[in-house]
């Protein structure tokens, strides 16, 4: 959808991401940042809003180019809240407890529309502390998956299993607690590194916050920083890369030391130098937990305990990455795609290498 700037908006400073475009200041200052901070605080205000719910609010406001486009977030900021309140709590909800972390799609079937099913008669099982990547084209419901389990939508056929009760009889509160998400593109709030760690869990103590950084990869990187832990960062503060802002939202999910950890698309927003940092977190922070992390490019989740291969809404293929290259199939399919990519892009540069010191010789 494309908006038209209104005349009274000039174009400021990009004080988000260095990878964002310039965001849009209107001439009294109050920028799409500050409406996101506003709505968030007003919502965080009524107390109705649980944290991680915050933290979507302000990116879907704030990922918004212009206040025209605010609008849309606030829109999709409703969205959410009316799919709080359409998930109902059964009578005699349980507390989930101290979870193992198992994880099983029972013959789980799902449509936004009733008419138009996303997910049919999908199974499969995730042992406690197993990490599982997920791939497959996109629309093939690899993230309308994930949401299943904290309960964003409930299914319409089958079940979701955690530890083999099924999620509709966990307390919602507790159950979205022991889950935590890490989305495509981390928002970094207006505060310290500290701060932004703490997000997710305000009473964190200093150790904690640091042992969450160093096994998201993120500690050396923080302390370079001219004050260290208590630098300003995102918004009139240090702009960070892509790749760090994600290290920065995985030790935020770590802090909050929850159980179960999906990551849709962790490195889709970063070049493979950054993507590599990430990985490597991603291998650290495995241990102990349940890891779900949805991936287009292969390299992300090819150390996975096992990859599900997603196609019109069913298990296309399930295995190791060195299984499913050996039988054939989708994956193999999409990995030759990728390598062939890969390789092509990698000519291409060794190319112009070369180029460019003949050319200039010749001048
Ligand atoms: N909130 C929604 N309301 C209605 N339809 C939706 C919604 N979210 C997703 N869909 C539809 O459900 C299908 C699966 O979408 P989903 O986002 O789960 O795919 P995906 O595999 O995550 O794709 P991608 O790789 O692009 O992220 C698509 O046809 C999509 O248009
Ligand atoms: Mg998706």
């Amino acid at each position: 959808m494309e908006f038209e700037r209104p005349p009274t908006l000039r174009t400021g400073p990009s004080e988000g991401t260095d990878d964002a475009p310039a965001t849009p200041v209107p001439a009294g200052g109050f920028g799409v940042n500050e409406a996101a901070e506003l709505v968030a605080d007003l919502l965080a205000a009524t107390g109705l809003v649980p944290p991680d719910k915050l933290a979507l609010v302000r990116g879907r406001v704030g990922q918004s180019g212009s206040i025209a486009q605010a609008a849309v977030g606030i829109e999709r900021v409703r969205g959410i809240l009316e799919i709080e309140m359409t998930i109902p709590e059964r009578p005699g909800a349980r507390e989930p407890g101290a979870l193992q972390g198992s994880i099983t799609f029972d013959h789980v079937a799902f449509g936004y529309d009733p008419s138009a099913p996303v997910l049919e008669d999908l199974s499969f099982s995730i042992e406690p502390g197993q990490s599982v990547g997920i791939v497959g084209a996109t629309g093939s419901g690899k993230s309308t998956l994930v949401s299943l389990v904290p309960r964003l939508y409930d299914v319409t056929g089958g079940r979701v299993l955690l530890d083999g009760v099924d999620v509709r009889d966990y307390k919602l509160d507790e159950l979205r607690e022991r889950i935590a998400f890490v989305l495509q593109d981390t928002v970094l709030f207006r505060g310290t590194s500290r701060e932004n760690i703490a997000y997710g869990r305000p009473d964190a103590t200093m150790a904690e916050i640091v042992e969450a950084a160093k096994l998201a990869n993120a500690h050396d990187f923080i302390t370079r920083m001219p004050d260290g832990y208590d630098t300003a960062v995102g918004e009139k503060g240090l702009t960070l890369s892509g790749g760090q802002r994600q290290r920065i939202g995985i030790a935020r999910a770590l802090v909050r030391d929850a159980r179960i950890l999906i990551l849709d698309e962790p490195t889709a927003a970063l070049d493979a130098e950054s993507e590599r940092a990430v990985v490597e977190a991603l291998e650290r922070v495995k241990q102990g937990r349940t890891v779900i992390t949805i991936a287009h490019r292969l390299s992300t989740i090819r150390k996975a305990d096992a990859i599900v291969v997603l196609q019109d809404g069913r298990v296309a293929q399930k295995g190791t990455h060195e299984e499913l290259l050996r039988c054939g199939g989708v994956y193999a399919e999409l990995y030759r795609i990728q390598i062939t990519a890969t390789k092509s892009a990698n000519t291409t540069k060794t190319r112009s290498l070369h180029v460019v010191p003949m050319v200039a010789r010749a001048s």
